[in-house]
Order: structure tokens, then sequence, then C-alpha cells
């Protein structure tokens, strides 16, 4: 299914001489886009300050060239054999940290191209004593600014998908200078797999399509990606309990799982854990969780990932800690509760989320700052209403990219200050210098709806 390869990588900043080409030589924008060969975007993932994660898709299957390269010239170039599929998932290591890298996939081998995939970006993460702002933004439950998300219907369905879907949110994200995209979840709606095509791996890989190949053009070559999951990237929760499914239900959420691996940059060859950190310099650890997948009648998460995350936040050696929670951390204060659908949230499962406050204030950890998504609105707000604990204290955004909740303006004022369900883009900047966290929520338009600088982290 992978295509998993040394990589051979030619270090340009330190033996210029090496450079597979230099820039005058090569000209990409000069090799002519083929969609109908490459029709979804590449997407890059999982940086750390050398590797990086590189997942594309060849419609003809035929052989490719991955190329990456610099101002100062190419600095990778890896042949890639058919996979069967067209599927590709790819390990770059020994880049260099801070370093901002164009990567695209040419069909055929140097120097004779014929025509290329969209060209995309990435960074590596900087030196591990880094003291430089990080600029990241969030992504979750994507859709068009509707109650009901944009359901994949595959064909044999009433009313099959006849192109890849839009949404204007994204084609504003160039507009600003992204270090890291965080994916929060629900990246797709892919329940009608589940339903109507069997839940089949094929099944899902095919409908990745219809949203790798649309809008998340406009959004995924501008950064590198950090992705966990929820429900629709296999089908609604209220389909299934993870800890009571019937064995046909576990064979599709293992297709659907598997199909998620392939196309998406996690670090791995095969389904395993989602939960993950990463760290950007002294500024930032991004923790990222699967709040899905290890759910237990009474606990959010398993006690490894558990334990590991009070690990990571207590041990972090960076200014801020940034928690990537697919469900909200905050006891939300509403005067309308939330619909029984998003009740998977930490204030529900005390014995997690206790262990985690006790630690908070223990450390009195006031540089942890959540960010979420799952129930379909944006917002800025503390953990709780009222209490002057640390844990009560902190500040969590959530995000959605489409899918609106009805329900967002019974939101407490008192402890939200920014609620919004429209789709937004937010993007957060850690600044370690100023010891801030510039928050900025861009509407669907690319107008600025909200900013603040938070300056109590
Ligand atoms: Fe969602």
């Amino acid at each position: 299914m992978f295509t998993r390869r040394g990589v051979m990588v030619l270090m340009a900043s330190l033996v210029p001489g090496l450079l597979v080409g230099c820039k005058a030589d090569f000209d990409p924008e000069a090799i002519p886009e083929s969609v109908a060969r490459f029709p979804r975007t590449p997407i890059a993932g999982d940086m750390t300050s050398t590797r990086v994660v590189l997942t594309f898709y060849v419609a003809d299957d035929s052989p490719v060239t991955l190329r990456m390269w610099t101002d100062e010239g190419v600095v990778v170039d890896q042949a890639v054999d058919p996979s069967g599929d067209g599927f590709h998932k790819v390990f770059v290591d020994d880049l260099t940290p801070g370093t901002t890298y164009r990567y695209a996939v040419f069909s055929g081998e140097a120097p004779d191209f014929e025509d290329r995939s969209l060209i995309g970006q990435v960074r590596t993460a900087p030196d591990a004593d880094a003291l430089v702002p990080v600029t990241i933004a969030l992504l979750a439950c994507v859709g068009q600014g509707t109650v009901l998300p944009d359901y994949y219907l595959p064909e044999g369905s009433a009313a099959p998908t006849p192109e890849p879907f839009q949404w204007e949110v994204y084609t504003h994200a160039k507009e600003h200078d992204i270090d890291v995209l965080v994916h929060l979840g629900d990246q797709a709606y892919l329940d009608f797999v589940w339903h109507t095509a069997d839940g089949t791996y094929e099944a899902y890989l095919n409908a990745w399509g219809y949203y790798h190949g649309g809008g998340y053009r406009d959004l995924y070559p501008l950064a590198g990606l950090y992705a966990t999951w929820d429900d629709h990237e296999s089908t609604d929760n209220g389909n299934f309990d993870p800890w009571d499914m019937t064995a046909e239900d576990q064979a599709k959420l293992v297709n659907a799982q598997d199909a998620w691996f392939a196309t998406v940059p996690i670090d791995a060859t095969a389904r395993g854990p989602v939960w993950r950190g990463f760290r950007w310099g002294q500024t930032v650890e991004v923790l990222l969780l699967d709040c899905r997948y290890e759910l237990q009648p009474d606990h959010q998460v398993s006690e490894e990932q558990l334990t590991w995350l009070l690990d990571r936040i207590r041990q972090s050696p960076c200014r801020f800690v940034c928690v990537a929670s697919p469900k909200p951390f905050s006891v939300i204060s509403s005067t309308t509760p939330l619909a029984q659908d998003n009740m998977e949230r930490w204030e529900n499962y005390p014995l997690d989320r206790d262990r985690v406050t006790a630690l908070l204030d223990e450390l009195d950890a006031r540089h942890v700052i959540f960010v979420t998504g799952d129930i379909h609105m944006n917002y800025l707000g503390r953990t709780r209403l009222s209490g002057e604990a640390t844990s009560d204290r902190l500040w969590e955004v959530c995000c959605t990219s489409g899918n609106v909740n009805p329900l967002a303006d019974k939101l407490d004022p008192a402890q939200f200050e920014f609620v919004d369900n429209s789709p937004h883009l937010p993007v957060l900047t850690f600044d370690p210098g100023a010891g801030t966290i510039h928050v900025a929520f861009h509407a669907r338009d690319g107008s600025l709806s909200f900013e603040r600088t938070l300056d109590d982290v």
C-alpha cells in the first residue's frame, strides 16, 4: 500500500556543489500541471526539524519523481515506482531545520518531466533551541456553512456526488503566512461510504478524492499538516460505539482507518495510535489527541494516551503547549444544552479531565492552550465560566471550517467572548519574545471577524 524508501537528500546549504540542479536550470512553473494525472493535492505533514512525510496520488499509476527544492536549488529527487493503486506515502529525512521547501510530483524522470502535480510548500520545525514565532491555522468539520455537511455520496446512491467539493473559506488561506495546519477532525464526511458502498477500502480511497481533489487543493499546498481525526472519516459516531461493534462494522472501520492512513501524511506505515506530538523549537509543543477511537464508557482517552498527555505537559521545554483535542476541553456554559451528539466532551469524562486539571493547577500552567472542533462553531473562551483555578481560566479556541451549529448563540458570553458558527479560519501566532498568543478568526470571504492578543499565557 505504501511506498517507503530511503530518500537521498543533498544538503544544499552545506554542500552547494552537490545540488541536484541549480535554480536557474529548474523552473517548475514551466512544466504544465496535469489535473488528469494528479487530480488530488499532494499533502506534506508530520514535520519535525529534519523529516517530512508526503502523500500523493497518481491517477494512472505511472512512474513519477518526487522533487523538493529551495531557493538555492533542488535538494530531493526521488524516483517513485507504481504502487498498484496510485497512492504513495514517502518519508524524507535529513532536511535542514527551520527551512521552507517546495515540492511537487513530476511524471517520468528528470530532466524529461512531462507534467506535474500542484506545487506545495512545507516548513521544517526550527532547531531545538530556537525561540521564534510560530503560526498555526486550525481546520475542522469542513463544509458550506450549512447544518448538514458535504456528505460524499457514492455511485449507486440516489444522487452521487458529481464534482469535488469546494469551500470559499480555504480560498483565502493563502493570504496568511502559516507554518502549520492543524486538522482537528471531520476532514471529510464519509458516512455514505459506510452505509451504501459497503465500507470497502477502495470506496473510502475513492471518496477522499472528492475532498483532496477539491477545496483542499487551495489549502494543503500552503503548509505542512498535523492531522487528527474524529468520527466522519469513517461514519457518524451515532452508528457505533468503539467498544461494542459487530464484526462487520469492525471491518468497515479498519477499511476507513487504513484509507485515512494511506491518504493523510501521518508518520506511520500502518494503522496505529493517532495521538502524537511535535515541538517547534522552544516556542510551542503541539500535542494531537485521539478522542474518538480510544473512547470507553467512562474514559475520553486510553490510559496510555492520558499518561502521555500529562507527561508532555509536565516535561515540555517549550514556552507554550498547544493541546489539539478533537473534543472541547471546556466546561461549556450554554442556555440551551448542545445536542446529544456533542456530549462526548471532556467535561463528561471527569475521571480523565480531573487528572488533567490537577496537573494544570499544580504547574500553574497558564501557557497551555486548547484548540478543538467537533461542535460546529468558532469560539474563543475560557475553560470554565467561573472559578479562579488555573485550569478554570485557560483559553480554548474552537473551529468549524464549514458546518454550523444553530445553538452556538446560546453560549454564555461571560465565558466565550467570541462565538460565530459560520465557517472561519482561526490563526494562532505563538510569540515567545512577547509572551503572547495572537488569535484571529478569518471569515469565509477573507475578512477579519475577531482578533485578540492573549497576554496572560
Ligand atoms: Fe463535524
